[in-house]
């Protein structure tokens, strides 16, 4: 089976999760982090280069203060009891998403990941914290309009790889294939610009309830499917050269 060098997960479903509990949406997340963990450790032995995790939207400010900051400090918990774990296992860590409203403390630590990391060969875990898809878009126009302005780039030069080398995933390949949980069928501002060929797969379970069996069964679904990246199917290309 060959696997996806890059696979995107929208980790849904941990308020739920709790809720059928009757626990605290926390505990959902909590739970969500352990299952993050499972999900990282066994990534590499299935194939997997690179791997990318929305944990905190651009959105996600509009939820109740007390749930933000439960987030903020699961993110700051999971840097300093991990990061060691991680570097061990030859993890790079990236971050994407905008690094500026974000308070200093939880800055430093994302860097100190990346820093600490950089050098690493292994799985590369890609970070989606205070990530919007639009707002990266709207982030990298800026990036070329400054650019353009310096006399850098002439507008018509730019190309789809410039666009490409200003947002936040500079550097790193397009998902071969989302995952999102819970059951809910949509991106939610995710990867907007870098899905555009991607595979979607969507599994009912909750986040917290996802193991390496549901990873290795979103990897055999995607194994049946057919990529065509907009051309024929290999079958058809074959047929229509026939024909010519
Ligand atoms: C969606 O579930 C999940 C999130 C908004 C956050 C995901 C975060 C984690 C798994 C833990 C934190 C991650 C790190 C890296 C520390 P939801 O709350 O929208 O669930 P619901 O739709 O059932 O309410």
């Amino acid at each position: 089976m060959t696997s996806p060098a890059h696979i995107a997960i929208i980790m849904d479903g941990n308020g739920r999760w709790a809720k059928s509990r009757g626990l605290p949406r926390v505990a959902g997340h909590r739970a969500g982090v352990e299952a993050l963990r499972d999900v990282v450790r066994a990534a590499p032995g299935l194939g997997i280069s690179f791997l990318t995790v929305y944990a905190f939207s651009s959105e996600n400010w509009s939820r109740p203060k007390s749930e933000v900051s439960d987030l903020m400090g699961l993110l700051k918990l999971f840097i300093r009891r991990d990061l060691a774990e991680l570097h061990g296992q030859g993890v790079r860590v990236r971050v994407i998403g905008d690094r500026e409203s974000l308070q200093p403390d939880i800055r430093s630590l994302l860097e100190e990941a990346e820093t600490l990391t950089r050098h690493n060969t292994g799985l590369t875990l890609v970070i989606a914290f205070n990530y919007g898809g639009r707002d990266e878009i709207v982030r990298a126009v800026r990036k070329l309009s400054e650019a353009v302005l310096q006399g850098k780039i002439q507008p018509h030069d730019i190309a789809v790889h410039d666009f490409a080398a200003a947002l936040d995933t500079s550097g790193i390949p397009d998902p071969d294939l989302v995952i999102r949980t819970s059951g809910e069928q949509r991106l939610s501002n995710f990867l907007l610009w870098q899905a555009a060929y991607s595979e979607l797969v969507f599994v009912p379970c909750y986040w917290p309830d996802f193991s390496s069996a549901h990873l290795v069964e979103a990897l055999r679904d995607f194994a049946g499917r057919e990529r065509r990246f907009g051309g024929l199917s290999s079958q058809e290309a074959v047929s229509s050269a026939l024909a010519r």
